[in-house]
């Protein structure tokens, strides 16, 4: 039963690995796989960036109140359909790149 219990929470937490990864696929066009290159020349390298700093800029683009670089606009689009679990997720994802 132990071992049973255990496989679970791997499979569990394998699992919300693969829906960070899941949402940063669409990312990865602009900021790269690793987060390593400055989304259309402008954004700052975000590879292992602060999870918690992660989302509050997430959450600011997805309000329109976020615009740093001049295209806070861009950034909208990209977040409209992640929700607060779903931007803790991605958070998470990119706070783990190296
Ligand atoms: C079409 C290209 C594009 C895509 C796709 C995109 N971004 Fe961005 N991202 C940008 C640009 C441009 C900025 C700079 C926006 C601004 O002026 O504030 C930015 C800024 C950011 C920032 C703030 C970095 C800074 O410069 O302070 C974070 C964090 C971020 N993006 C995360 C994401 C995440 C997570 C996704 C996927 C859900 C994503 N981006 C998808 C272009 C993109």
């Amino acid at each position: 039963m132990k071992k049973i219990a255990i496989a679970m929470l791997f499979a569990g937490s394998t699992l919300l690995m693969a829906d960070g990864a899941a949402s940063y696929a669409k990312c990865a066009g602009c900021h790269g796989q690793n987060g390593e290159k400055a989304a259309l020349g402008k954004s700052v390298i975000i590879t292992g960036q602060d999870a918690a700093k992660t989302v509050e800029q997430l959450q600011g683009y997805k309000a329109g109140t976020l615009n740093v670089h001049g295209m806070g606009g861009v950034m909208k689009g990209q977040v409209a359909s992640l929700d607060d679990a779903g931007m803790k997720e991605v958070a998470d994802y990119i706070a783990a790149m190296k």
